[in-house]
């Protein structure tokens, strides 16, 4: 197969503290991959540079990033430019779900945090490295997604609205690239166990009860697609990639065993 050679390039990864951007920072440092970790618990990315960088003998620059906050992203962009950093990958992963309200009885401030994160701060640290991509005419931008992209459930509302906007900014992109070398790709992961439940509903018991009676993906996973993107020949896109479980056959449709398959035309009150 062929692949391109990432090996001494250097990615940009927000969300690095835990989950599916820790999992991608690993796989990436195991390609000899130098990295800039960013999240907001500094405490944890110290300890995965240290961890990388021994194991895999690459530069790890750990970063604390709010992404919600422009002028820290702006900053910590100016910085890496001081200390001549160059990004040739973007990995725009830093996002979130707050609780599972009907529109009607949802907190307007779990609104303001998921389109600050979701859709804004991937706008803020995607501006940011556009300009010294575009001056070297090369780089990679990787968008994680959701399949809540591809569709909505109940009370996902806000939330599946980020994910579509995620979406149609990484469509954009690419159109306002045509001309230039850089790549643009998305990742549309479906169930995926990481705290992201526990951050959505604060509630442990209840996120691991989510992911009962199937094999959901884990973090892992959704690193392997993205390295799938991010080495293939230059010549090729990867525009979006979506990866679901087995036993989840759609957005909302997840096979539990011991339990029916039911379409939405079953109405039978057969249990
Ligand atoms: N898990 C799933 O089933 C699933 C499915 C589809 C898509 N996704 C998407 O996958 C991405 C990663 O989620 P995950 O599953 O890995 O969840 P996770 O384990 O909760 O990780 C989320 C990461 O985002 C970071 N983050 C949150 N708010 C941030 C902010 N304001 N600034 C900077 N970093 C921030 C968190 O770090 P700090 O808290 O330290 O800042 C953490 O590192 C998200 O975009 C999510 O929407 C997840």
């Amino acid at each position: 197969m062929k692949t391109a050679l990432i090996k001494g390039q250097t990615a940009f990864i927000t969300g690095a503290s835990s989950g599916i951007g820790k999992a991608c920072a690993e796989q990436f440092a195991s390609l000899g991959v130098n990295l800039v970790i960013t999240a907001r618990r500094l405490d944890r990315l110290k300890i995965a540079a240290e961890d990388l960088s021994q194991k895999y003998g690459v530069k790890v620059l750990p970063m604390q990033l709010d992404v919600q906050n422009n002028e820290q992203v702006e900053s910590a962009f100016k910085q890496l430019e001081k200390d001549k950093i160059e990004v040739d990958i973007l990995l725009n992963n830093a996002g979130l779900a707050l609780s599972s309200d009907r529109m009607q009885d949802a907190k307007i401030s779990n609104w303001d945090t998921m389109i600050d994160t979701n859709i804004k701060g991937l706008l803020y640290v995607t501006k940011a490295v556009l300009s010294s991509m575009i001056k070297r005419d090369r780089g990679h931008i990787i968008n994680i997604g959701s399949v809540a992209a591809h569709g909505c459930y109940i009370s996902g509302n806000v939330y599946c609205a980020t994910k579509h906007a995620v979406r149609a900014i990484n469509k954009s992109l690419r159109l306002d690239l045509m001309g230039t070398a850089i790549r643009v790709s998305e990742v549309d992961p479906g169930a995926v166990e990481t705290e992201f439940s526990i951050v959505r509903w604060k509630d442990e018991e209840k996120a691991k009860k989510l992911y009962q009676g199937f094999d959901p993906l884990v973090a892992e996973d959704i690193a392997d697609a993205v390295i799938y993107c991010a080495t293939r020949p230059l010549h090729v896109n990867v525009a979006e990639l979506v990866v679901f479980p087995q036993a989840q056959a759609s957005l909302t449709d997840i096979y539990r065993q011991n339990e029916k398959p039911k379409g939405i035309f079953d109405i039978t009150s057969e249990k």
